[in-house]
């Protein structure tokens, strides 16, 4: 699996989003990450569907949204509606996962779920089958510019092993803390879609920064396996 870089736009100019996006498009993402923050599940409010569809008609990759909301269900639609390719939704607010789960392939989205550090991997198993892709947090979600918690690590090894034991070979997003430091470590532990919000953005050329990322990335990956 070659590995995708998602730039987080937390880290970006809200007042030049278009700007911004562009400019790490250039430098080879893969697809933009976009952090949705209902000041109720984690304790920060961002944006939400209109914003999504705004850049929705800037972007030239996917967009790969992330619900920090207390009820996704509610927000489906809207989402999808928005231009969403990739949707992800967070396991501890949902009772009925597997619904959630069937709903958002159902809108023609990539169904990703996503784990807390808190939150442990075996919450994952009756639905491992099902998932497109699972996003392991590195952070506790909120914010950008955290410190990358290393035991992420042994966490994303238990997430391959579990979805191997299911029978799929979904991707693992790895989010919070992903930089040139971290990077490395993080694919070798089998992370295949690399989340990175300040590492890029918050770098004076994000461009650059993007594909400075990549570089360390590809060359971790080339020796996993
Ligand atoms: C955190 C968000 C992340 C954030 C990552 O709650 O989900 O996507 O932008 O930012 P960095 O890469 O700066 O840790
Ligand atoms: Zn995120």
């Amino acid at each position: 699996m070659t590995i995708r870089l998602a730039p987080s736009i937390l880290s970006a100019d809200f007042a030049n989003l278009g700007r911004d996006i562009a400019a790490v498009e250039r430098g080879g993402a893969d697809l933009i990450h976009v952090d949705v923050m209902d000041g109720h599940f984690v304790p920060n409010i961002t944006i939400g569907a209109p914003v999504v569809k705004a850049i929705k008609r800037v972007a030239t990759v996917p967009l790969d949204v992330h619900l920090m909301i207390d009820d996704p269900d509610r927000h489906l639609d809207a989402f999808a509606d928005a231009g969403a390719t990739m949707l992800s939704v967070h396991v501890e607010v949902l009772p009925h996962l597997h619904r959630t789960i069937g709903a958002m392939k159902k809108r023609g989205m990539k169904a990703g779920v996503v784990l807390n550090p808190s939150t442990p991997v075996v919450s994952l198993e009756n639905v491992a089958a099902d998932v497109d892709f699972v996003l392991v947090m590195s952070v506790n979600p909120g914010f950008g510019g955290q410190v990358f918690i290393p035991r992420s690590l042994e966490k994303l090894r238990a997430v391959r092993t579990l979805l191997t034991d299911a029978g799929n070979d979904a991707p693992i997003a790895v989010d919070g803390g992903v930089d040139l430091q971290t990077v490395a470590s993080v694919v070798q532990a089998g992370a295949d879609i690399l989340v990175a919000g300040q590492a890029i953005f918050g770098q004076s050329d994000p461009e650059e920064a993007t594909r400075n990322l990549r570089a360390i990335a590809e060359k971790a990956r080339a020796s996993r396996r």
